[in-house]
């Protein structure tokens, strides 16, 4: 990435007499320094700071920004593709175009964002794009945005996040080996906010697994006679619903598709099933067969046998298939497999206010024979959900680097 020093201070000029009052600096973000910022008020150092062509100005951080903003109201729940703005600015710092992504195979924010001008009558040459995700370069189900770019003559291009997908990243790269000034890692912390479960996926090469468990007091999931319905009230039920709605696959093991024969579908106010396309794959894991007659292979949405008992397959499996959240739902076998694997990255636990004693585990055997091996979990929220109460918790991996924060 390179500055580039032809831009005149007359251009600067423009953009400095629209900077936002405040710059919040927050962690990882590329803001001016304070030095900059004060410099910004004396004419004799504002062109010293227009001349630093590697950082952003504040007119290119307020239209970050917007971009976080757009990008956030978009709704792509379960698309396989990241929630990305682009702000399109003139030469003279004004907003001429704006893009959001719809998802997949339709076309990225950046062109988008050209397409806004081009609709509006702007010229698009010389301008500078202003984009939360690395522009891509890889032909997917749409062309490289990085030739798009070219195409149009976008002279500048700053950027939050850097692609963490291997398969389209270099694009920053490949604009400034074409002549483009690139400014990358802008408002980065927000611009990953907008897709944590996307970026964790791109960075694992794996979906982001939540394991959902309901149980009583002392941990049972069931009991004694297997009888398990139902241990959470209706609110709880409903809860799990908002939770399904999150995530892009919904995983159980063959055993509970066995005993329980559920559903595993999302369904709205009224109690019915939404449509199959807004539905959450089901996936089934395990090796036996199982009757084609269980619910869980009904029309009501997609379902995936994963003919696997090992997590990190069945994982690279879901990869394969876009997921990039999963919801795994049990029961006790499938979740101790995961834990004993290292594969599950939040818990989410509806704890009711009943006792058992004796009945099935929530989670299997785990292999651990004394206190000091067993993971510790940090509480990240608690919720009263009706009569039950909803804990979601994080891994001690994650408290570990918590603490070294
Ligand atoms: N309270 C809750 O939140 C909750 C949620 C779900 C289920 N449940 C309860 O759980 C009970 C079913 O328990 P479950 O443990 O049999 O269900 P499960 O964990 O859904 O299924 C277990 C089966 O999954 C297969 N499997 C996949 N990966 C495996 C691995 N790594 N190791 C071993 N087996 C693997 C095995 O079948 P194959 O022979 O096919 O390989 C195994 O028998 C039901 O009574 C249900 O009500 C409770």
């Amino acid at each position: 990435m390179h500055a580039d020093s032809a831009r005149s201070p007359d251009r600067a000029g423009t953009r400095l007499s629209q900077a936002p009052e405040s710059l919040r600096r927050r962690e990882g973000d590329v803001v001016p320094s304070r030095a900059q910022q004060m410099a910004v008020s004396t004419a004799a150092a504002a062109s010293t700071y227009a001349a630093d062509r590697s950082r952003p100005t504040p007119t290119e951080i307020a239209a970050m920004r917007e971009a976080a903003a757009m990008a956030r109201g978009s709704r792509l729940d379960r698309d396989p593709n990241p929630r990305v703005g682009a702000v399109l600015l003139s030469a003279a710092g004004q907003v001429i175009g704006r893009g959001v992504h719809r998802g997949a195979g339709s076309p990225h924010a950046e062109v988008e964002a050209i397409a806004d001008a081009h609709r509006h009558g702007s010229g698009v040459e010389g301008s500078t794009l202003v984009v939360t995700l690395e522009p891509c370069h890889h032909h997917g189900r749409t062309g490289p945005c990085v030739d798009a770019l070219l195409g149009a003559g976008v002279e500048r291009v700053v950027f939050g996040q850097p692609d963490p997908n291997p398969v389209a990243a270099g694009g920053a790269v490949a604009l400034a080996d074409a002549g483009v000034a690139v400014v990358g890692g802008v408002l980065v912390k927000a611009a990953e906010a907008l897709n944590p479960y996307w970026t964790f996926a791109m960075r694992e090469r794996r979906p982001f697994v939540t394991w959902k468990l309901a149980g009583t007091l002392d941990g049972r999931s069931a009991a004694a006679d297997s009888t398990s319905k139902w241990i959470t009230g209706p609110q709880a039920r409903a809860d799990v619903q908002r939770l399904r709605a999150q995530c892009d696959v919904v995983l159980v093991g063959t055993g509970t598709v066995v005993a329980d024969d559920p559903a595993l579908t999302l369904r709205g106010p009224d109690g019915e099933p939404l449509p199959a396309l807004e539905q959450p794959l089901r996936a089934v894991m395990g090796l036996r067969e199982i009757d084609a007659r269980h619910q869980v292979f009904d029309e009501q949405a997609q379902t995936l046998r994963l003919r696997t008992r090992e997590p990190a397959t069945a994982l690279e499996q879901l990869f394969a298939a876009e997921s990039r959240h999963v919801l795994l739902e049990g029961g006790p076998t499938l979740a101790a497999a995961f834990w004993r694997a290292g594969l599950v990255d939040e818990v989410v636990a509806y704890v009711a206010p009943m006792i058992l004693g004796s009945g099935a585990a929530c989670v299997g055997d785990l292999g651990i024979r004394t206190l000091a091996d067993a993971p510790r979990l940090t509480l990240r929220d608690v919720a009263r959900i009706g009569a039950d109460v909803r804990l979601t918790l994080a891994p001690s991996r994650d408290a570990a680097e918590e603490e070294a924060d």
